[in-house]
């Protein structure tokens, strides 16, 4: 509590309150949730990175974007869209190349920021709730201040999602040449959302619309600045749906991979 010396004149001193929190609603049901949900998806993704298997169907050309490009030189030939040139030992991901940055951009995004500060951090919790450690550093030090970086993990999500999508184009394909299955339109749903999730970044929104005088001496970018603003508001709903999304097309990858079941197709 301030001391009545440090008190800012004028201020009033805090109530006395010993409860930890006077909230009678279930405030610890969001952070629960969010704990279980990350934990979960996180669980997944390190088992099937590290599986080193299943993530090619070679009859359709479909790859998980789990490993995405494929470049360590235990890679099916096939699916090393961009050549094979890192060892290829367990503990390095077949997807070396993109699965640091893509981690980087969601822990430094603002959404999952408030997520994991509420939910693993405890810092606080909630509104109204003590927060669970004793001193509050913000992002001023590192390894937090680090944070910052967030805009140029936007550059770098934005070409992973270039090359996701050149996957979804390669993967229209069947032994007969053209092809077109179920396993495309999961592909095709995963790239639409994780294109509506990275263009609806907070560091995106700035960088189409930010530091500018006169929106209407710019109208493409003022254009472009109200789609990014309108995908912006469900920036968190899809942060959520294209986590689903990635682990949806990595499973179907892996089951049609592993014989569980055969892709449904429409041509070919
Ligand atoms: S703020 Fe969430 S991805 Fe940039």
């Amino acid at each position: 509590m301030t001391s009545t010396a440090t008190r800012p004149r004028g201020a009033r001193a805090r109530a006395a309150i010993t409860a930890k929190t006077l909230r009678t609603d279930r405030w610890w049901f969001a952070p629960l949730i969010t704990v279980i949900g990350l934990g979960a998806w996180v669980a997944y993704a390190t088992v099937r990175v590290f599986m080193h298997d299943h993530y090619w169907v070679d009859a359709y050309h479909y790859l998980t974007p789990f490993y995405s490009p494929c470049v360590t030189d235990s890679c099916v030939e096939q699916a090393s869209h961009f050549g094979r040139f890192l060892p290829g030992w367990w503990i390095i991901p077949d997807a070396a190349l993109t699965l640091p940055f893509l981690l980087l951009f969601r822990l430094t995004c603002y959404y999952y920021r408030k997520a994991y500060y509420r939910s693993f951090w405890l810092s606080p919790p909630a509104c109204a709730v003590p927060d669970g450690h004793k001193e509050y550093g913000g992002e001023t030090r590192f390894p937090l201040l680090g944070q910052n970086l967030h805009r140029y993990f936007f550059y770098a999500a934005a070409i992973i999602s270039l090359i996701n999508t050149w996957d979804a184009i390669l993967a229209f394909h069947s032994p007969k040449g053209f092809g077109f299955g179920l396993g495309n339109l999961v592909l095709l749903l995963n790239v639409v959302m994780l294109w509506a999730y990275t263009i609806s970044c907070h560091s995106c929104r700035h960088i189409i619309g930010g530091r500018l005088k006169h929106f209407s001496k710019h109208p493409v970018r003022y254009r472009a600045w109200t789609v990014v603003s309108a995908l912006n508001v469900r920036h968190m709903q899809l942060a959520w749906i294209t986590l689903g999304t990635l682990a949806l097309t990595d499973f179907y990858v892996l089951a049609l991979s592993a014989g569980w079941f055969n892709d449904l197709r429409f041509i070919n």
